[in-house]
């Protein structure tokens, strides 16, 4: 078995996925084993979501987007849904002098007018306290779903044309892309899900139409970095032909697709 720093001497440095986009899966598995509460599960959670960050911030990967709460998470037992929220404002608030000492940017991306006030408030806060940081992004998608923004994205594009200022034939992918939550930011190169399902979720279904799929049993609580290193490495041996042939990609080295 290699140890992290084997690993990480396995991973080469110049092709590191600059978008990383993960689903956080496994949290109430990982307490209902130890006869805990999910909210258990959720708190330890938070651990490893402090450890993906400085990961991906020392392997200068540029994107980490989180999926921490979907537009679906909402129908939890409200007892749920109460402590993800109380935790994810505790977690921000507690994480952010580290994340500026490490120069990380926080972007919130989903409805974020339906988070509670006070963990809103503390979210808010840490979006404009690290809004100058220039090292990683990291996307917290927060009442986030795929068909919700692409929804938003139609209503928006829609009124455009009904009041005359856009014309359909102009619509094009590029104008779609810039009115998802995600504008401006590359599509992800790897998408890492934990927890054993196979599935997408609602999550990034635009963006993620050529992004590498990593599929792991292990419960998000139990992600170590030695985990998410052999996600990065089993990336690296992939070949992404974006539609083309294995030959015309040969020669390339660029592991984003713009
Ligand atoms: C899915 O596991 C996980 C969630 C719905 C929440 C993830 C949130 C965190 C890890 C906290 C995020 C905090 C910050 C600061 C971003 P599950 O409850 O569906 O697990 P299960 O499938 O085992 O029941």
């Amino acid at each position: 078995m290699d140890t992290l720093e084997q690993k990480i001497s396995q991973i080469d440095k110049n092709r590191v996925p600059v978008h990383v986009a993960m689903i956080m899966d496994g949290n109430g598995r990982w307490a209902k084993k130890r006869g805990l509460g999910r909210s258990e599960g959720h708190s330890e959670g938070v651990a490893t979501v402090h450890r993906v960050t400085q990961f991906s911030s020392d392997l200068g990967i540029k994107y980490l987007t989180l999926y921490a709460f979907s537009t679906e998470n909402w129908n939890r037992p409200q007892t749920e849904v109460d402590t993800l929220m109380y935790l994810i404002g505790w977690a921000i608030e507690r994480e952010l002098p580290e994340l500026l000492r490490n120069n990380v940017r926080i972007h919130l991306l989903g409805d974020i007018e339906r988070i509670p006030e006070e963990p809103r408030k503390r979210l808010f806060y840490a979006r404009d306290a690290t809004a100058a940081c220039t090292g990683l992004n990291l996307n917290m998608c927060l009442s986030y779903s795929s068909r919700w923004e692409i929804t938003e994205a139609a209503r928006r594009l829609a009124s455009r044309v009904a009041e005359g200022s856009l014309s359909p034939s102009d619509i094009d992918e590029k104008m779609i892309s810039d009115n998802l939550t995600t504008a401006g930011i590359p599509d992800p190169d790897l998408l890492i899900r934990t927890g054993g399902e196979e599935r997408i979720s609602n999550y990034l279904l635009w963006q993620i139409a050529y992004s590498e799929l990593y599929f792991t049993d292990v419960l998000w609580p139990d992600f170590t970095n030695e985990e998410y290193a052999d996600a990065i490495i089993d990336f690296q041996k992939r070949e992404r032909r974006f539609g083309k042939t294995s030959e015309q990609v040969t020669n390339t080295t660029t592991t984003s697709q713009i």
